[in-house]
This record gives C-alpha cells, structure tokens and sequence, in this order.
C-alpha cells in the first residue's frame, strides 16, 4: 500500500462494506471524500497548492479571478446595475478567487463593488477556516457572508446575480458502471479482509439506466464510466436558489459524446495524492482526492427543463482571452520591472491558462441564464478575430 492512510475511515468503511455487503462506488467515495469526522475534505492537511495535493486556476495565478470578476461586472450591467448583486460562490477552498474577485473590484470596478455581496457556501470545516481568515477585511466591510450549502439549495436565500463554482462538480461522488453483455451494470465495491475489490450488479437506482437516454451517450462493451447524479440534483438546487441572473461553472471535462466516447474506455475517474496522479481510488484512504471529469450535457440539458438555459459554453483559455487575458499580459509585460524573477514567475502562471491540451483546453467555461433573454456575454465572443490574418485583395 502506498503512502499515509487514515485507519479509522478505513474501519468505518469496512464496517459498512460487512454489514451491507459490497457498496455503490458512489457511497464510498461519498465516505472517502465527505465522511463529516475522517473524510479528505474534512482533514485540516493542505489540499490546493504546492504543498498540497493539486492545484487550482486561482491558485495559478490572480489574474483568473480578475477576469472573471469582469465578467461578472458585465452580467450586473445586463441586470440593470441592481443594487444588491449576489455572487455565491460554491465549494471556493481556500477562498482565493473570491479575494482575487473583491480586491479588483475594489480597485477597478469601484461601482459595481459597491453593489456587489459575495455568499459562500462550503462544505468543509478546514476550508471553512481558511476562507474566514483570507477574507477577514472583507467579513468586517460586510461584504462577505457564508450559508451552509444544503441551505442555499434549498432556496432559503434566493438571490439575483450570480452563482460561481471553480471545480466543484469535479469533486461529487460519481457512481461507476459498465456495459457488459449488452447491459449497463453498476460497480460496486467489496473486500475480502486484505484488499479492496469490485464486483459488478444491477444497478443501484433506476436513474443509471435512465442517465444514458437522456444525459449520455450509448456505452460500448466493457467500457466503463461515471454517472454524477449528484450535478443533476445540483442544478435542480441552483434553480431553486437563483431568482434572476447567471451561473457560471468552470470545471474540466465534455459534452456526452466526447465524454462517452470508447477512446476513454476506463472511464475518467483520477486521484490525486501531492500532485501525483493516480488511477487507484482504494488506496491512501481518507489522505487523496478522487475526482472524475464533468459531463457538461447532463447539465445542459438539466438545466434546459429547470429553468436554466445555456448561455454559453466555450474552453477556459477561449474566454480568458475573449475576458482580456491577452491584454492583461501585455500590459504585464510593459508596466512590470523584467528580468526579475517575479517577472518571469507570474508571465509563465499567466501563460499556462494558454496552453494547448493543459488547463486552458481541458477546463470549460458553462453560463446559464435564469429570467432572461437572448443574452450575449462577453466571455463567449471570439477572442481572436480582431488578430486573424486577412489578406489584403489581388488588386488585379
Ligand atoms: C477541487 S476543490 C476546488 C476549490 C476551489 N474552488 C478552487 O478552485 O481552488 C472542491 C471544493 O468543493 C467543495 N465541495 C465539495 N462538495 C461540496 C458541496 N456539496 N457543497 C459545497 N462545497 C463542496 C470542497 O470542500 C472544496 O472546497
């Protein structure tokens, strides 16, 4: 077994598995992950950074957030400047992109920060503590406040303007399937006393078999994959909770097709342990993250019958560039001393939100709307026309 292991998860789990037989995937990632004493999020270990176990866009750079919080500005224009506008923010960790958000707006947007009051909604305790501390001058200006999430949900607040997750969804606990023998089958999780091991049954709920209809896209034989059923109840909440504005979801991952496809015939499920990736959930129990990329179909079409229609959705380096990354940059390169190493350190962060096939293709930018329409956003123009070549025409 490689690297720490948190014994007391694992007994509980084991616990589980002996009284109940194998479980879901899905439950034991819901324990590995959320389990409210021993869960991974719950432990107060260093998670996003460098001395954690990966990182994030705010983590990368400030400049992700600044960009984001022009897109906001725009969609409070397109409100009408109303006077309160809400930004809540799901499952923000360490609570960086929302201090990258409100110092700029307080710096560059005076107007709209005026307006603007930012909730967040966090399930875990360390990453609770954390946001409480970076953000004290904000919590004493008022601008800042926290909801429980399940409260949010469930629309004890409902608010106009924004609702923000950066790799949120990434993280809910998926169910695992199959296709075997012509039929979709669901993994479950066993033990035998030494080592974990799956078997495959029936599915667990009717809404596995009802998911590839209506969400996904025909499995092959043998191929395996994930269902996040969770996102879709999610979207059922963030409808509920939005009167009147966006939702903006960035996380890594496809529509269907491309998701489905039998090029990723084991599916998409990836842990993470000190920046190294791993395939194998079962092992560093309770000490790394498991995550599985996000089926943007599913909440398309989710949010098509709740209220939420598509905006747009587009690869994060696409609206970086459409928000003024490329600008940003090269106002960075003008106005900041060279050759120093926070000159190189901060150009190369802002950098690799370009880069083809790394965080900028794989990462996608969602928007809904909620009681509007026909909208445009900015992040959704082409960044690149202005700069594409056109020849000049033969003057014969
Ligand atoms: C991968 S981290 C991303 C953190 C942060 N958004 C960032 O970009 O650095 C996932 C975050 O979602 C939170 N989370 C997971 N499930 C949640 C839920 N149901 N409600 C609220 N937060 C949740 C985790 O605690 C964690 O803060």
């Amino acid at each position: 077994m490689a690297g720490p292991e948190n014994k007391e998860l694992l007994e509980i789990i084991l616990r589980g598995i002996r009284q109940r037989g194998a479980i879901p995937f899905a439950q034991f990632m819901d324990l590995v992950l959320y389990h409210p004493q021993h869960g991974y999020y719950h432990s107060p270990r260093q998670k996003i950074g460098p001395e954690g176990d990966y990182y994030t866009s705010p983590n990368v750079h400030s400049i992700f957030g600044h960009l984001i919080a022009h897109q906001l500005h725009e969609m409070w224009e397109i409100l009408d400047h109303p006077s309160s506008f809400t930004v809540a923010e799901m499952g923000a960790g360490k609570g960086l992109l929302c201090a990258d958000i409100l110092r700029y707006c307080r710096e560059d947007l005076p107007e709209f920060y005026e307006n603007v009051h930012y909730v967040l909604a966090e399930l875990s305790p360390a990453f609770l503590n954390e946001q409480r501390s970076l953000l004290s001058e904000f919590l004493e200006a008022g601008k800042v406040e926290w909801i429980y999430p399940d409260s949010l949900l469930h629309g004890q607040k409902p608010f106009t303007g924004c609702l923000l997750s950066n790799e949120l969804v990434d993280s809910f606990p998926v169910h695992l399937v199959c296709q075997e023998k012509g039929e979709l089958r669901e993994i479950f999780v066993t033990h035998d006393g030494n080592t974990f091991g799956e078997i495959s049954g029936s599915p667990s709920t009717p809404l596995l078999q009802e998911y590839f209809p209506s969400y996904g896209s025909p499995l092959h034989e043998g191929q395996r994959a994930e269902v996040n059923l969770k996102a879709l109840d999610w979207m059922e909440g963030v409808s509920r909770t939005l009167k009147r504005g966006f939702v903006m979801t960035i996380d890594y991952g496809y529509e269907a097709q491309e998701l489905y496809h039998p090029s990723r015939h084991q599916g998409t499920l990836l842990c993470y342990f000190r920046h190294t990736p791993s395939p194998n959930p079962y092992e560093r129990i309770g000490y790394q993250d498991i995550t599985a990329h996000v089926n943007f179909s599913a909440l398309i079409r989710k949010g098509e019958t709740t209220g939420l229609p598509k905006i747009g959705y587009t690869e994060q380096y696409r609206f970086l560039a459409a928000m003024g990354l490329l600008q940003a940059l090269e106002n960075f390169e003008k106005s900041f001393p060279q050759n120093s190493l926070e000159f190189f350190k901060n150009k190369l962060a802002m950098k690799s939100f370009l880069v083809p096939g790394g965080m900028g293709t794989l990462f996608k930018v969602f928007i809904q709307s909620r009681g509007l329409e026909e909208v445009k956003l900015m992040g959704f123009q082409d960044p690149f026309t202005r700069s594409i070549y056109k020849p000049k025409k033969c003057a014969n």
